[in-house]
C-alpha cells in the first residue's frame, strides 16, 4: 500500500465507525421512544420515573396479557367478577373453606378487583387487569394489599399485627432472630405492634423507592448542567447509564446493573 492508499483505508473506517456509531444511536432512540413522549426533546425527571416503571414491568403485561386470554374474555369486552371466579375457581370450590388460584379468599380476591376497577364500571380492562394482578407496582392499590395482608395476619383480629402474629406462631422466638429484627424496624412508634401504616411500609415501602432510586443516580450521573432534566446530549454522551433503567426482554435483569 503506497500513501494514497493507506489514507483512503482510514477514511473509509473513519466513515464506517462513524456509521455504526449513528446506528448504535438509532437503536437506542428507537427503544428510548417513550422516554420523550411529548417529543420535547428533553427528559424530565417524571419522564424518567415513567419510563423506569414501563420497562421494570414488560414482563408482567405479557404475563397479563397471557392471562387475559387464559380467562377467554370474549374479544372486546372487560373482565367481570364473575367471569373471572367462574373461570378461575374450581369447580366444587366451597366459598367458606376454599382458597382462590392467587391464595385469597373470594372476598379478599372481589375487594382487591373492586380497588383494581378505576373508573368504577364494574369490570377490568386490560390495564385495570394490570393492576388486579401486579398490585405491588400501583400505589393505588397498597392500602388493599396492606388489607389483605393484615387479615392474613391479625389473628385475634383487634386491627394491629404483635409480634407473635408478625412471627406466625405461638412458639417462644429468641430476641435476637431475623424476624424481630424486622419487626422492630417496622414499628416505627414503637409500641409493640404494627398498625396499617407501618404493616404498608413494611410490605411496600422497598418496591416505591426502587424506581425513585435508579432515577436519582442517572439523573446524577447524566445531567451536567444540574437543570434536573435531561437533553438529548446529555443522554447520548454515556448512553450505557441510561441502560440501568432497561430491563433485558426475558431474563428480567437491568442490562447495565452496577448497584
Ligand atoms: C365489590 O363491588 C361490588 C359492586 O359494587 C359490590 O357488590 C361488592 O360488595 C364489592 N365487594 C367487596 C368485597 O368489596
Amino acid at each position: 500500500m503506497d500513501l494514497q492508499q493507506v489514507y483512503l483505508a482510514a477514511v473509509v473506517l473513519a466513515a464506517l465507525a462513524l456509521t455504526l456509531a449513528d446506528e448504535e444511536a438509532k437503536k437506542l432512540w428507537d427503544r428510548l421512544d417513550h422516554l420523550d413522549p411529548n417529543h420535547d426533546g428533553v427528559v424530565t425527571q417524571e419522564e424518567l420515573k415513567n419510563f423506569a416503571f414501563w420497562e421494570r414491568t414488560k414482563d408482567l403485561r405479557e404475563d397479563a396479557a397471557e392471562q387475559w386470554d387464559t380467562l377467554e374474555v370474549p374479544p372486546g369486552e372487560k373482565l367481570t367478577f364473575g367471569h373471572y371466579k367462574e373461570k378461575s375457581y374450581g369447580e366444587d370450590f366451597s366459598e367458606d373453606d376454599d382458597l382462590g388460584p392467587y391464595g385469597r379468599t373470594v372476598q379478599q380476591d372481589h375487594a382487591r378487583f373492586n380497588a383494581s376497577d378505576q373508573n368504577k364500571d364494574g369490570a377490568l380492562d386490560k390495564e385495570e387487569f394490570l393492576a388486579f394482578l401486579w398490585a405491588e407496582e400501583y400505589p393505588h392499590m397498597h392500602d388493599i394489599i396492606t388489607l389483605e395482608t393484615m387479615e392474613d395476619l391479625d389473628k385475634n383480629g383487634d386491627g394491629a399485627i404483635s409480634f407473635t402474629e408478625f412471627a406466625g406462631d405461638d412458639e417462644g422466638v429468641m430476641e435476637d432472630s431475623v424476624d424481630h429484627m424486622e419487626f422492630k424496624e417496622s414499628d416505627k412508634n414503637q409500641d409493640g405492634q404494627l398498625n396499617h401504616a407501618e404493616v404498608k411500609e413494611w410490605l411496600l415501602g422497598p418496591t416505591l423507592k426502587e424506581d425513585d432510586e435508579r432515577v436519582a443516580t442517572v439523573l446524577s450521573k447524566l445531567d451536567k448542567d444540574e437543570d434536573g432534566k435531561l437533553t438529548r446530549s446529555e443522554i447520548e454522551a454515556d448512553p450505557e447509564v441510561i441502560e440501568t433503567l432497561m430491563y433485558e426482554e426475558d431474563g428480567g435483569e437491568y442490562l447495565h446493573d452496577e448497584f
